[in-house]
């Protein structure tokens, strides 16, 4: 098949740049509704066909959902996809009933069925929903949005609030979705990278802003598989979140790498002089491109603003005492170029070959598929440790539910509260999280084809 590629695309793209709009269409439904059904957006330039998607409200990306902390997010999710699906709303600690996974703390949403989410967000910050079935297409064809829960006091000052949703589309030299969903050569390597960056929706996104303006950027990983490594020009500031969660010192922005599911927010003021550009910039090993771009037009104040403060902590529970916690081990294999000792598959030893037959091509903690029973079964409040292996030649993004976890270093320091950890290669890393939610969570890769492949486990909660 004969993929488009991106610098073609964005060779297309400066030529049209100005024709260029995504629709922002205005269904018929009432807010309370999350209607996830087939649609067709502008996500190429103008002289490509719109291409073809699943997507919430028939838009890319869904309607982001902003409400204050505290309050109850309450959604009926309508089904009108040619599939199965059910949503989850990830980083949200949330009643396990409202996961959204199937299988474990839901039914599947069959085709025309609905069913209703609702719950309370605890914790303000950047948060984002995606369906929980056969994700690794779900997802790929544009389904997900952001969930904004804003900070109830102490909501830090600025003058812009930006989500960006940071997507990699695998798309036909036709502008639509490439469907070789299960392709095991994804599978078994980096997962499905595809050919054409959006934000928002957008391939050529930007926003005008003012010269010493205030931004608050909330990015959001939303690929299937990308780890995108990212950078600013004309905009300079600090790193005040991560995975929703408020660093306990905001950061000073330098490089900053997104593996699939993370979010980081950002504070930046705009340093680029009138007439200039601000720019958000994604690395590769061939160079860097802009994916975001903010115009400068005019002056909003004379000098930059004092430096942030930090944003109001969420109440997570302070770790307990290390020594003493609970560990547990788990094992990371499989995929090209790496071993599956004596992995299982439905709790039964069976060749390689038969596991690959079944797109089995990760195993985690010695299972290539959902284990039987969880990997441990905590009490409620109890610190858990879990010492995680990635024996692969691949990176994964390790993602806990319900749960924000800290790594913890050689040294025993902890690190800030994440749920979406990015382990590179041959890496072995602890984390440590209090188990505060009762009910059964699953412990994830969210590179999707390698979750789909075998890396996938789950803990317990009494
Ligand atoms: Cu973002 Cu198991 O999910
Ligand atoms: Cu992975």
């Amino acid at each position: 098949m004969a993929l488009v590629t991106r610098r073609q695309f964005h060779h297309a793209l400066l030529g049209s740049a100005a024709s260029l709009c995504v629709p922002r269409l205005g269904w018929a439904e009432t807010a309370a509704d999350l209607v996830a059904r087939p649609g067709r957006v502008r996500l190429a330039p103008a002289d490509y066909p719109e291409t073809e998607v699943w997507a919430y409200g028939g838009a890319v990306p869904g309607a982001t959902i902003r409400l204050p902390q505290g309050e109850r997010v309450s959604r009926r999710f309508v089904n009108k996809l040619p599939q199965a699906s059910s949503v989850h709303w990830h980083g949200v600690r949330l009643e396990n009933a409202m996961d959204g996974v199937p299988g474990l703390t839901q039914q599947v949403v069959e085709p025309g069925a609905d069913f209703l989410y609702d719950f309370t967000a605890p914790d303000a910050g950047t948060y984002w929903y995606h369906p929980h079935n056969r994700s690794w297409e779900q997802m790929a064809r544009g389904l997900y949005g952001a969930l904004v829960i804003e900070e109830a006091e102490a909501a830090p000052q600025v003058d812009v609030d930006e989500v960006l949703l940071l997507d990699d589309w695998r798309l036909t030299d036709e502008a639509q979705i490439a469907d070789d969903f299960g392709n095991l050569h994804d599978w078994s390597h980096a997962g499905r990278i595809g050919n054409w960056i959006t934000v928002n929706g957008d391939g050529a996104w930007s926003r005008e802003v003012q010269r010493h303006e205030r931004l608050r950027l909330r990015l959001v990983n939303t690929a299937n598989a990308r780890i995108f490594s990212l950078e600013t020009r004309g905009l300079d500031g600090w790193i005040v979140a991560l995975d929703g969660m408020p660093l306990e010192t905001p950061q000073r922005l330098e490089r900053l790498a997104l593996a699939p599911a993370q979010r980081a927010d950002l504070i930046v003021d705009v340093t680029a002089e009138d007439g200039g550009e601000g720019l958000l910039i994604s690395f590769e090993r061939d160079g860097g491109y802009v994916i975001a771009g903010f115009p400068v037009v005019g002056t909003a104040r004379g000098e930059r603003l004092p430096d942030p403060a930090r944003l109001p902590p969420n109440p997570v529970a302070a770790l307990g005492p290390l020594a003493q916690a609970r560990r547990a081990e788990l094992l990371m294999e499989g995929g090209a170029m790496g071993g599956m000792r004596g992995a299982m598959m439905g709790g039964q030893m069976t060749r390689p070959r038969e596991m690959a037959a079944a797109g089995k091509v990760w195993a985690m903690g010695g299972m290539a598929d959902m284990a039987a029973t969880p990997l441990i079964e905590a009490d409620r409040g109890e610190t858990i440790r879990i010492a995680i292996t990635n024996d692969t030649a691949w990176p994964h993004a390790m993602h806990l539910h319900g749960h924000h976890f800290r790594q913890i270093s050689s040294e025993g320091a902890a690190g800030p509260l994440r749920d979406t950890l990015l382990m590179v290669r041959g890496e072995t890393a602890e984390i440590a999280f209090v188990a505060e939610n009762p009910g059964d969570w699953l412990l994830h890769c969210h590179m999707l084809e390698h979750s789909a492949g075998g890396m996938m486990t789950w803990l317990r909660v009494a």
